[in-house]
Order: structure tokens, then C-alpha cells, then sequence
């Protein structure tokens, strides 16, 4: 089997990175992570990576007057490593409307709410103060406009009662734990793409996948 060769793009603890590892040391996913990149040198999940044994390289955006400069040299780096897939893991750079482009349809990202709602930042404290009582995290195609792409996975955790902004984010961080290895794999396997700007199922099987709560509850086959 020939697997898909994965970059992973962080800035800080590297969590999901470390569950997307975690599911490509396994022979049979059809995702493999050659490669992490970081824009932030000390970013704690490198040496997770470099722990693991895999490539990292570090690319700082501080030394880039302009956005499109870094992309570029970031685009060069994922070249060189001949990357077919890229999943963004907490990477906090806004990534231009040319890189996003070229990579349309092979990047992807996490983020931990129920996308449309609740896009951008501080997404735990506004999910309480609105009152919602299910948030959940999504992991979704990557276009221009931020944290709008078409969803391909889903995952609900609950709002409980007396939650902080910190409880919230734990719980809804082990779902994303589960649900960012089970979209890779879809994506790997060509089992969903992007479609003029939506996420196109390849069978009704993997479209009526839902998973929730997924700490106790079903993974993706
Ligand atoms: C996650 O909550 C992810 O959804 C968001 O940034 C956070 C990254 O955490 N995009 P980690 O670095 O993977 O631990």
C-alpha cells in the first residue's frame, strides 16, 4: 500500500499531532507523517516529532517582511519533502490566499467547535456564555475564508453545567483526539475530496458516519 505522505503544520503544545502520529504508526493507515513544520521554533510539539524520529523543520514567520514571502519558503520546504497531504494542528498563521489555493483540497484543519458556529478564537469561553449545551470540535477542507471550508468530520462533546472556558476545552480536546485520525484516514483514502466547495462522500457509508462523543462512542470504520 502506498500511503499518502503528511505534513503536519503546528505552533505550540502539538497535542493533535502527537494523536495523527499515534495513528500513522500503525503499517495499515493510509496516512504517513513525513514531516512536522512549525513557524515557532520552541513550539513544545517538535520535540514530540523529533522524539517520535520524524523530520521537523522550522520555518519563522518573524523573518518574513510579508505573508506571502513565508508561505512561499513554507511551500518550498513541503515540496521538497514531495508532501501530497497537509493537516494544520493548531498552526496560528493565517495562510495566504495563493498557498491556500495550491493546496486546495489537500489541506485540512481542526477546530474546536462545532463549525459555522463559533469560528476564530476564545471559541470555549463565547460556546458558554451562549449558552449552547453541545460544542464539539470540526475538522474541515481549508479555503480562503477562515474556518468556513466545508466540514468533513464532526465530533459533539456536551456543555456541562459549571464548565470554565479551560473543563471545556480538555473534554472537547480528547474528542479531537479521535476525530482528527478518523478524518485523516477518510481523506487519505480518497474517501471524501473537495468538490467545488463542498466535501463530496465517495459512498453513503462514510457520508452518514457521525461520531459523537467520541471518548465512549464510535470511530469511523
Ligand atoms: C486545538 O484545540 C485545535 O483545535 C486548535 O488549536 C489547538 C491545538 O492544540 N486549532 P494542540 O497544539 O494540537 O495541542
Amino acid at each position: 500500500m502506498t500511503r499518502v505522505r503528511t505534513a503536519v503544520l503546528i505552533s505550540g503544545r502539538g497535542s493533535n499531532l502527537m494523536a495523527l502520529l499515534a495513528a500513522s504508526g500503525a503499517a495499515a493507515y493510509p496516512a504517513e507523517i513525513v514531516l512536522v513544520v512549525s513557524n515557532i521554533e520552541s513550539a513544545a510539539g517538535l520535540i514530540h516529532a523529533r522524539t517520535a524520529g520524524i523530520p521537523t523543520h522550522v520555518v519563522p514567520h518573524d523573518r518574513f517582511a510579508r505573508r506571502e514571502d513565508f508561505d512561499a519558503a513554507l511551500n518550498a520546504v513541503l515540496e521538497q519533502a514531495k508532501i501530497q497531504l497537509i493537516c494544520l494542528a493548531g498552526f496560528m498563521r493565517i495562510l495566504s490566499d495563493g498557498f491556500v489555493e495550491k493546496w486546495q483540497g489537500r489541506l485540512i484543519n481542526i477546530h474546536p467547535s462545532l463549525l459555522p458556529s463559533f469560528k476564530g478564537t476564545r471559541v470555549h469561553e463565547r460556546a458558554i456564555e451562549s449558552g449552547v449545551r453541545i460544542s464539539g470540535c470540526t475538522v474541515h477542507y481549508v479555503t480562503p475564508e477562515m474556518d468556513s471550508g466545508p466540514p468533513i468530520a464532526q465530533a459533539a462533546v456536551p456543555v456541562h453545567y459549571g464548565d470554565t472556558a479551560d473543563t471545556l476545552a480538555e473534554r472537547v480536546l480528547a474528542a479531537e483526539h479521535r476525530l482528527y485520525p478518523a478524518a485523516l484516514k477518510l481523506v487519505a483514502e480518497g474517501r471524501v475530496q473537495l468538490e467545488a466547495g463542498s466535501a463530496v462522500f465517495a459512498d453513503y457509508s462514510s457520508s452518514g458516519d457521525v461520531l459523537i462523543n467520541p471518548p465512549d462512542g464510535p470511530t469511523i470504520p
